[in-house]
């Protein structure tokens, strides 16, 4: 007797009622959100939507007030930002946090070099081309500064930098918000090689093309609160957008908006063949 294989999802990252406040700021509040291995979840949000509060959470750079974290199936707490690499979630910060003076392979084992599984010259470099291939990396050469590279390969190997720790999350904030078209497909495609990898990419972005291009579920946020869920490959722009906007918040509201309009639109007909007008 044959079984038939169940779609199975193995989630890694689990958010339930986070809140975080700064003062009488309520930058997060009650976030809820799942991440699995294998999936791109894209967070979107207006300006102070609470997005990069959210990743500085995650990356262990701020601490949540309240709520609870699971990650592969275990409570946590992410103190600081090395307890956040230590459980396998690498964040991208969207200033990429590279040294333009020094090379790609520098770049990559900055401040690891004394670390116990230190690695000579040679070995950092192979290393370096491991990583770069893996990723499909267009990098002509792993001895150049980074001052001499594109946009797009800059985010690259910030992407193969955070990859060095092995993580089971990875975070990129805005990847694609300075870069051109060519670029952007690149750093897109290199997403695509993150979640064939089995990494649970959370990617925060404005660009709802990006989105829907490389993302499986959206997450919308608004004013620190979840507002609204999205199928990437389903959900139309405009509904993202409504919802990031706050000009309807889900379905349901707007089937009964919808539903409200006909009515009004037949009152009106009906005022017309009656000639009342008030
Ligand atoms: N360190 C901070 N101190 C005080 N307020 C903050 C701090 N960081 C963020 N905020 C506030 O929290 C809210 C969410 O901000 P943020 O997470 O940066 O939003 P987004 O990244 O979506 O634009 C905003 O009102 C912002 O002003
Ligand atoms: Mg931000």
């Amino acid at each position: 007797m044959t079984t038939m294989p169940s779609p199975t999802r193995t989630t890694l990252l689990s958010l339930r009622g986070v809140s975080k406040t700064f003062g009488a700021v309520n930058a997060l509040t009650d976030i809820d959100l799942d991440v699995d291995a294998g999936e791109v979840v894209a967070i979107v949000g207006d300006n102070g939507a609470g997005k990069s509060t959210l990743v500085k959470v995650l990356a262990g750079v701020h601490q949540a007030d309240s709520g609870s974290i699971t990650f592969d199936g275990s409570d946590v707490q992410i103190a600081d930002p090395s307890a956040a690499i230590h459980l396998g979630i690498a964040t991208v910060f969207q200033d990429l946090s590279l040294c333009e003076n020094l090379n790609v392979v520098e770049n990559l084992f900055l401040g690891q070099e004394l670390s116990p599984l230190r690695l000579d010259e040679v070995a950092m470099e192979v290393r370096s081309w491991e990583l770069l291939r893996q990723l499909s990396a267009k990098i002509p050469t792993v001895r150049i500064p980074i001052a001499s590279l594109s946009g797009g390969q800059r985010q690259t190997v910030a992407i193969a930098r955070s990859l060095l720790g092995d993580p089971r999350v990875i975070i990129l904030d805005e990847p694609t918000a300075a870069l051109g078209v060519a670029q952007t497909a690149e750093v897109l495609d290199l997403i695509e090689r993150l979640r064939e990898r089995g990494l649970g990419v959370i990617m925060i972005s404005h660009n709802m093309e990006d989105v829907r291009a490389v993302a499986d579920r959206v997450v919308v946020l608004r004013l620190g609160r979840n507002n609204g869920e999205f199928d990437a490959h389903t959900v139309s722009s405009s509904e993202v957008v409504a919802a990031i906007t706050g000009a309807t918040d889900n379905v349901v509201t707007r089937r009964r908006d919808r539903l409200q309009n006909l009515e009004e639109q037949s009152g009106m007909a009906s005022s017309h063949d009656g000639k009342e007008t008030t």
